[in-house]
This record gives structure tokens, C-alpha cells and sequence, in this order.
């Protein structure tokens, strides 16, 4: 059955009647458009139906409402689910929010029963708590998705735990590392944001409902039993803060932009590592698109939109953080506005996170390339100025010879392994014949054996342990 604008068995037809006698004068067109929120706060719907089916079970428990009136608002709501699902629900404008909109259509399906389920709450802590219950699915999402990232990333790691790159300070050659130690370095990142976001589901888990418009409720209620019912782990301890606060959803904005971070500082990486003039990788080519000008070109889409999107993230936070600003005790309808925004981040978030571990996943290496630029730039510099200290040069010693004997290597055009023992020597007496060693790009990487280090061996090892602790379960 549809519900329809015009029926005259609505119990509040327009707005200003829901509001009962208080009104003189209905609302501007204009201004009903500026207040509602339901074009995009229906999208709680579902979580707003579980939250008023687990309120009503506790009216009941407590008599408020009597067994028959649960059952009837049950009944109501699974029609009103199933009506939703369908896409048959009617959203009214005139209704301005979510909320207004489902129960109006329940006192239309099961009429008394529909209206006592308001006994003893309100809106704001409604709202609230329909933001939290969504919330927390979101984070579940995200947190299973950063886990598949990081999944993808310690796979391709292990299987390039030898591949060596130059590792760059300051986009220029700095010393050699191995690729999978390059994208663990990504997995530890994604590993701080998982643990980021299940801290802030601790605190968006705590249950709202029962602090009613700010004061509480005169009813007997059960809040603990709310609480269980939704799966929350505890109920707010003070009825004008659970109303009014939004930081649960700013720290998820937070934690999101650093998700984000991370992910453009990757994209940018992924960019600079497939354009032609570096070609360290290639990615799938469904992560990518031609240009309708240049017949030569396949650019990094993908990558470059998620480096662009976490602009909206970042302003996602700061908006919700710039709404919070000031706002006075206790519920003000500036919070109404925390939503698009909250939904943009949570959006953004799961479908770039979706998007990247397939994208890992499918990286081409191009393990040649990389190799023959780690063997530009002097990448084993440090590693002879290692040796020089081990033979008992002081470091500051052994680095200024190194920086002779590399600015004689770029006179000559060559590299540091391409110079003789003898030439070596020059810039230092205490180079032996062992010295080539470690100009090796293989001695460099090897060497770095300890915790933390690129060194394959150290590499496989810490690829193993991520797997195992993001196997899927
Ligand atoms: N649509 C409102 C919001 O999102 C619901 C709460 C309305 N409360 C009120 N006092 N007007 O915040």
C-alpha cells in the first residue's frame, strides 16, 4: 500500500499540524525546503526503525505501553521496512526528517499504538542515536575493508621481498630498499588507521536514546535494556551531552582523513611509479583511462581521483568540527547539518578502500626498471661510508671521502661499484679489496637486517606476520 501526500486519514497532514495547535501559520515553501532533512536523513531509515523497535520492546517491559501496542508497532514497522526496501515509501517534505516521516506512516498502518511509541523520547536523542547505529556499521565496514587492503599490500610484499628499488628522500635517490618493504610501510599505515577507527567505535558504541529532547524522562525506563537490545556497549551518562555532542562523528571524520592521507600520499607514489619516464609498475588497466586527446596515454585515474577526494574528506572534518564550534547545551538544529558530510566520508572512504586492495592486488612490477635506478644515483654511498667506519674510520670522516669519491664518479659519469680497489683508495686508505661488497645493491639491502629493516629476509618475515594478522575470518 502506498502512502499518499493527500490522505485525509493522516494524523498530520502538514508540518504545522505536527506541531499540533502551537501554529498559526504554515511555513514558506522556501523555508520547509531549508528545514527538512529527509532527502538525505532517510537513509537512516532502517537504523531509525531498529532503534523505535528496541525503544517500544522496552515501553513494554516497563508498562508504559501495553503488549498489544508492541505488537501492533512491530507489525507496523516490518510493513514500513518492507516498504522502504521496496522502494514503495512515499517520503514527504511536508514530514521534514526521517523520523517524522516513519511514524506518521505507522499511526497511519496501526493508529494508538503508533502514537504512544513517542512516550518518553524525543527527536534528539533519537536522531542521535540513529547516527550511532549507522555509524557503527560503517566503521565495521571500514575496518573489515582496511584489513582486505592490508591483505593485498603484505601479499605483494612477500613476493617482492627481494625486488630491489631506490628508496628516495627528497624525490632523489637516497639509498636502496626492497619493494616489499616499501609497501609494508603502507600496511603499517593502514594498520594505525584500523586501530583508529575501532578506538573511536568504542566511544560512538554508547547509547543516546532515553536522554529525550535534553533533561530526561519523567517514565520508568529501562535504558541498559535499550542498550543490550541494540548491541550497545553502554548507555550516555548525561542526558544534555548525549543530545547535543557530535565528536564521536568528528573523531570518525579524523581518523577517515587519515585514512585518506595515506591513501594520496600511495597515490602518489602509484602516479610517479607508472608514468613512462620512471616505469617502475604498471596498474590493470580497468584502474585506468585513455586521454580523447593523446592516443599515447593511459593516466593513473584512480589514483589521482583518490589523491583529489581526500580534499572532500579533509573538508568533511573540518565542517563538522566548525559546526560543533560554539554550540551551547543542549540539542540545536545546527546539528542537523552534521550529515551529508558524515555520509560523504564514510562513502569516499569504503569505496576508495574497496577500490585500492583490488588495485594492490593487480599491480604489475616491473622489477627491471626499478633495479636499473637504484643503480643510479650513488644509492650504496652510505653503505661505504658503513664500511669505512667499520674499519675504524670516525663517520664523519668516512662520509666526506665518500663525497669525494662520489663527485669524482660524476665527473667520470659512472657509478661508485664501477671504480677499481685502486681508484677506491684514492679517497680513502682504509678501502681493501672487500670494499665491492657492499656497492652491491643485494650487500646494501641485506644488510639492513634488523627489526624494521628492508633487508628480504626481515621483509618476508614481517609479510608473513601481517598476513596472519589480517587472514580473513
Ligand atoms: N532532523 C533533526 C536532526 O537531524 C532531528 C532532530 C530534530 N530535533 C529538533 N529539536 N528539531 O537533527
Amino acid at each position: 500500500m502506498k502512502n499518499t501526500q493527500n490522505s485525509s486519514q493522516s494524523q498530520f497532514d502538514k508540518k504545522s499540524e505536527a506541531w499540533s495547535a502551537r501554529f498559526s501559520e504554515p511555513v514558506s515553501d522556501l523555508v520547509k525546503r531549508y528545514t527538512a532533512s529527509v532527502d538525505f536523513d532517510k537513509r537512516l531509515a532502517l537504523f531509525d526503525i531498529q532503534g523505535s523497535l528496541a525503544h517500544a520492546e522496552m515501553l513494554a517491559a516497563v508498562k508504559v505501553i501495553q503488549q498489544k501496542d508492541l505488537e501492533d508497532i512491530r507489525r507496523g514497522m516490518a510493513q514500513i521496512t518492507s516498504e522502504i526496501q521496496s522502494g514503495q515509501f512515499t517520503w514527504l517534505l511536508d514530514l521534514e526528517d526521517v523520523h517524522l516521516n516513519i511514524e506518521k506512516r505507522l499511526v497511519e498502518l496501526v493508529g494508538d499504538a503508533g502514537k504512544r511509541l513517542h512516550t518518553g523520547r524525543s527527536r534528539n536523542d533519537q536522531v542521535a542515536t540513529d547516527i550511532r547505529l549507522w555509524l557503527r556499521n560503517e566503521i565495521d565496514q571500514i575496518i573489515e575493508l582496511l584489513r582486505a587492503l592490508r591483505h593485498a599490500l603484505a601479499s605483494v610484499a612477500l613476493d617482492h621481498a627481494e625486488t630491489i628499488l631506490p628508496g628516495f628522500t627528497h624525490l632523489q635517490v637516497a639509498q636502496p630498499v626492497t619493494f616489499g618493504h616499501h609497501l609494508l610501510a603502507y600496511a603499517e599505515m593502514f594498520g594505525r588507521d584500523a586501530a583508529r577507527m575501532a578506538d573511536c567505535r568504542t566511544r560512538v558504541n554508547i547509547l543516546p536514546l532515553g536522554a529525550a529532547a535534553l533533561a530526561g524522562t519523567t517514565f520508568p525506563i529501562d535504558r541498559p535494556m535499550v542498550a543490550k537490545l541494540l548491541g550497545f556497549d553502554d548507555v550516555c551518562r548525561n542526558s544534555l551531552d548525549a543530545v547535543s555532542d557530535r565528536d564521536f562523528a568528528i573523531e570518525f571524520c579524523a581518523a577517515s582523513s587519515l585514512i585518506m592521507t595515506h591513501i594520496s600520499r600511495f597515490s602518489e607514489e602509484l602516479i610517479i611509479w607508472m608514468s613512462p619516464r620512471v616505469g617502475f609498475i604498471d596498474l590493470a588497466d580497468r584502474f585506468t583511462t585513455g586521454s580523447s586527446i593523446m592516443p599515447q596515454k593511459k593516466n593513473p585515474d584512480v589514483p589521482e581521483l583518490a589523491r583529489g577526494k581526500t580534499g572532500r574528506v579533509n573538508g568533511n572534518l573540518i565542517g563538522l568540527l566548525t559546526l560543533m564550534k560554539g554550540q551551547p547545551l543542549a540539542y540545536n538544529k545546527d546539528n542537523q547539518e552534521d550529515k551529508e558530510g558524515l555520509f560523504d566520508t564514510a562513502d569516499t572512504v569504503r569505496d576508495t578502500l574497496t577500490i585500492f586492495a583490488d588495485m594492490v592486488g593487480g599491480i604489475k612490477v616491473k622489477s627491471d626498471a626499478m633495479r636499473a635506478a637504484a643503480l643510479q644515483g650513488f644509492a650504496t654511498a652510505t653503505d661505504l661510508a658503513d664500511y669505512l667506519v667499520k674499519k675504524g674510520v670516525p663517520f664523519r670522516d668516512a662520509h666526506e671521502a665518500v663525497a669525494h669519491a662520489v663527485r669524482e664518479c660524476e665527473i667520470k659519469g659512472c657509478d661508485l661499484a664501477d671504480l677499481s680497489v685502486e681508484q677506491l683508495r684514492q679517497f680513502h686508505h682504509a678501502i681493501e679489496s672487500d670494499v665491492h661488497q657492499v656497492l652491491t645493491l643485494e650487500g646494501s639491502v641485506a644488510a639492513r637486517s634488523h627489526i624494521g629493516g628492508t633487508a628480504p629476509q626481515r621483509v618476508r618475515e614481517a609479510a608473513e606476520k601481517t598476513l596472519n594478522e589480517t587472514r580473513p575470518v
